[in-house]
């Protein structure tokens, strides 16, 4: 008999031995558990909380659950896979739907990235892409090429080359030394020049240039990669300016450095394409995915690789092992099952240009909030928003946190990053639940000091 108590049980005692006994990531653990967002299931655009609310969620969870929660074919399909095969090293030995799904993913890549390595998180795809990207120089004889490049406000997971190549000075600070050969670009948001812009300003495309003046410094042969988020995330949604991705693609081609384009949110449909490569119209050499890529109900990242890259790897004699690296996880079965249905039901709903059709209302809701108390400024772009506050005077990040507040208890879900609210609903959004997801953001910027 198994005695263990159902899940249901255990979770209507929460004791305070219990509420002590977690430590969450990105949170003031000792002031949320006086007063814990607890959300026990979700369903489609909704989560329920422990005591039986309904919360839109205007997130996606964590800009992760694209195709909406409880996707039943999802559902079925890690069921049945925990049936079949719970689990096999990916250490020279594989199962079936590794081999498919790392081919459906091939499928609906841009360019010729057709070449898949799994990990279990956008930041383990980040380090294993920074990892590539030193070891494609060293394959071709060209071992001096060490100097990462990444970008001012950008997020790349918590590994220590993501941390490294990011640009979030208090996600940094404490940690010690990072990375060396690192040099960031500044970032592109301006907002004398592109405040309110639609989608990507039509201003800043020359800011690229700096990774031209770079090579003053650094001397190009010293250059292995350089690494965005093709639009930032994190740091603020911030969409590229026009111009500005073909530039740096232009530069990585003069030069000789990788180009990774780090897609854990922007892939997966999120911009109303497969990837945000296809929709911005630059391919880069590698991209990295994890969120969207399983409809984040099993843990994954990718790591996807151009011809180019993938033949610097496979010149040498065939029983080489081409990369020292990899993870006890790597296309776990699950996940693997979890992806292949999650592309099936992307396909089934025609989510991408579903997405596209919504992005529009979304922008004209996101940018109806112009003028409302506090407003700095509106930035969107596929189904990602955000609204960014003027701080109040000596109190940075209390408006942000009030309007987050007075949104959930409105039964809104939403994200602040200081004083920007960010927004990533899940694709399968409709119309009234834009409208209400803005109109309660109206509602509150209209009651906060
Ligand atoms: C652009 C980007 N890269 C990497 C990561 C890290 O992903 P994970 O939290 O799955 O490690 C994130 C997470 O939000 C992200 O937004």
């Amino acid at each position: 008999m198994n005695d263990a108590p159902a899940p249901n049980t255990l979770s209507n005692s929460l004791t305070p031995e219990m509420m002590e006994a977690l430590w969450l990531p990105f949170t003031a653990n000792r002031k949320f558990k006086r007063s814990p967002r607890v959300f026990d299931g979700a369903q489609g655009m909704y989560y329920t909380t422990r005591e039986g609310r309904q919360i839109l969620d205007g997130m996606a969870g964590l800009w992760c659950v694209n195709a909406g929660h409880g996707q039943r074919k999802i559902v079925e399909a890690i069921k049945a896979q925990a049936e079949q095969l719970d689990f096999v090293s990916s250490f020279s030995m594989t199962h079936s739907l590794a081999f498919e799904f790392a081919h459906a993913i091939a499928q609906v890549t841009p360019g010729d990235l057709n070449h898949v390595f799994f990990a279990n998180s956008g930041s383990e795809a980040v380090d294993t892409a920074l990892k590539m990207a030193r070891a494609y120089h060293v394959a071709r004889g060209e071992a001096g090429r060490t100097r990462l490049i990444g970008r001012s406000r950008s997020y790349h997971g918590m590994g220590w080359g993501g941390l490294s190549v990011a640009g979030m000075a208090r996600h940094r600070k404490d940690f010690g030394p990072l990375l060396p050969e690192v040099s960031h670009l500044n970032h592109h948001y301006v907002p004398q020049k592109n405040a309110f812009s639609r989608g990507r300003p039509a201003w800043g495309a020359q800011l690229a240039n700096e990774l031209e003046q770079m090579t003053v410094v650094h001397d190009p042969s010293t250059i292995a990669a350089v690494i965005v988020e093709p639009v930032v995330g994190s740091g603020g949604v911030l969409p590229p300016p026009v111009g500005y991705l073909e530039r740096l693609r232009e530069i990585c081609d003069k030069y000789g450095f990788l180009l990774i384009f780090d897609e854990v949110i922007t892939g997966f449909g999120r911009l109303g394409t497969a990837f945000g490569s296809e929709m911005l119209g630059v391919t880069p050499d590698i991209i990295t995915c994890a969120k969207g890529m399983t409809n984040a109900a099993v843990p994954m990242g990718g790591v996807i690789v151009n011809q180019k890259v993938w033949d610097a790897f496979t010149s040498g004699p065939e029983e080489t092992i081409e990369l020292f690296h990899g993870y006890t996880y790597s296309a776990h079965p699950l996940a693997c099952a979890a992806g292949l249905a999650t592309l099936e039901v992307h396909r089934d709903l025609d989510l991408y240009a579903r997405t596209r059709r919504a992005a529009q209302r979304w922008e004209e809701a996101a940018h109806a909030l112009k003028g409302e108390p506090h407003v700095f400024d509106i930035r969107n772009i596929g189904l990602l928003a955000a609204i960014q506050l003027d701080p109040r005077p000596g109190a940075i990040g209390t408006r942000g946190a009030e309007v987050n507040e007075l949104c959930y208890e409105a039964g809104i879900l939403i994200r602040n990053t200081v004083d920007t609210l960010v927004l990533s609903p899940p694709l399968i959004i409709e119309d009234a639940e834009i409208d209400r997801i803005f109109d309660t953001i109206r509602t509150a910027l209209k009651k906060i000091a």
